[in-house]
């Protein structure tokens, strides 16, 4: 028998239970709305936050740089492929949210590992919330941490607990002769309920116990803080040891970021594996995040409106009967629990007119199914109730609202 046949056969498995992935195909840009199988559709799952994919403000930036700098780096930065847009954006990102440093990866996944698995290893502890993300967790197991506290999502009174035993342990010196460092890391915003951390204590407690910390603000990046992260939102700038961002979501590109001390950055910078052998960003990119950066310097209007888009949304979901679970940002669930149930929700919006892909196993927990609404600056309030009526017909149709 083919030994990667077990594979092949669990896939018919995942069909049955709902737990398969199609990927659609993307026929248009990547704005309020598009095309797929050539039916316009109102785009209700975006990360593009803030309209940038499609805004031509950055669309213009990335012509001319292209023009001027052709498209692609050519070699791993420390090699022949630091560009100087490369440069530019690192210095305005960290202009931007008040740090001392950024540097940029080819995306927020990288970045996270960057961050952890430069800082930590076998010896040392990591404690981290239950529902971090899939980088984070995969990031902790590269770095072959052994000693992995997880607390209670968001839940402060365990994370003390766990510092409290993480400190006994650290008493044991590692192998060198060094004190194992402790990490305290959480997503800032958690990317399937929309739920901020609560950083201020995570802070407090880390340095009660001389942890470090570390913040994925993936979902906070051109959001929170009117649009420079959750360190600005909790005016926690300089607090926090590590920060890392990314540039794929509200900023509508590709990348990563992580800001924080000089000396911090530097050493990433001689020892972060996927840095030292694999490329930078692309001028495009590149070109992009500097637009980017310069647009939400100048005003914060385009933030406003999507938080603006996502209070009403959420008001009118909520009116309708949905539950939409514990989010305090735009990130708008809306709870279904069965697989199916958020399958064939899904599946009944399309035909409606409405993107929305159900979010299942494995990226929640086995019956925590759900859709998960994205509203975008670039949503019209008329974009917004054609969704709405969507989710009321579909809503009441599958006996999920009254
Ligand atoms: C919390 C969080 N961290 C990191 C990432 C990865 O970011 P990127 O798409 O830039 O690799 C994501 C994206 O799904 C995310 O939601």
């Amino acid at each position: 028998m083919n030994p990667l046949q077990p594979y092949y056969d669990t896939i018919g498995q995942m069909k049955e239970k709902g737990l398969y992935t199609p990927v659609r195909v993307l026929e248009s840009r990547q704005g309020p709305w598009f095309t797929i199988d050539g039916k316009k559709l109102l785009n209700f799952c975006s990360n593009n936050y803030l309209g940038f994919a499609q805004d031509k403000r950055l669309v213009a930036a990335v012509i001319q740089a292209v023009k001027q700098y052709g498209v692609g780096p050519g070699a791993v930065r420390p090699i022949s492929g630091n560009l100087a847009l490369h440069m530019k954006a690192e210095a305005a990102l960290a202009t931007f949210k008040g740090a001392e440093a950024a540097f940029l990866l080819p995306g927020g996944f990288i970045a996270n590992i960057v961050a952890i698995a430069t800082i930590v290893g076998k010896e040392d502890i990591v404690i981290s919330d239950e529902l971090n993300h899939a980088s984070i967790i995969d990031a902790i197991k590269l770095a072959q941490v052994k000693n992995k506290f997880i607390y209670k999502h968001s839940d402060m009174a365990e994370l003390e607990l766990r510092l409290i035993e993480a400190t006994k342990a650290a008493e044991i010196p590692k192998a060198d002769g060094t004190k194992p460092i402790i990490l305290v890391v959480s997503d800032g915003v958690f990317s399937m309920d929309g739920d901020i951390a609560p950083l201020p204590q995570i802070v407090r407690l880390a340095k009660k116990y001389g942890a470090v910390t570390m913040v994925d603000d993936a979902h906070g990046e051109g959001v929170l803080g009117e649009g420079r992260g959750i360190a600005h939102h909790f005016a926690l700038q300089g607090q926090l040891d590590i920060e890392v961002g990314t540039l794929s979501k509200a900023f509508g590109v590709l990348g990563g970021v992580i800001t924080g001390k000089k000396e911090l950055i530097e050493w990433y910078r001689q020892k972060g594996r996927p840095y030292l052998f694999s490329t930078g960003l692309s001028v495009a990119d590149s070109a992009a995040i500097i637009e980017g950066v310069n647009i939400l310097s100048q005003s914060s209007s385009l933030v406003k409106k999507l938080w603006d888009n996502a209070a009403y949304l959420r008001e009118e979901l909520q009116k309708l009967g949905f539950d939409t679970g514990r989010t305090e940002t735009p990130i708008t669930p809306v709870m279904l629990g069965d697989e199916n149930l958020a399958k064939d929700f899904s599946t009944k919006l399309f035909t409606l007119g409405v993107f929305a892909t159900p979010i299942k196993f494995p990226m929640v927990a086995l019956g925590k199914a759900r859709i998960r609404v994205m509203p975008s600056a670039a949503h019209t309030k008329r974009d917004l109730d054609f969704g709405l009526s969507a989710f009321a017909k579909v809503g009441k149709e599958l006996g999920v609202i009254l």
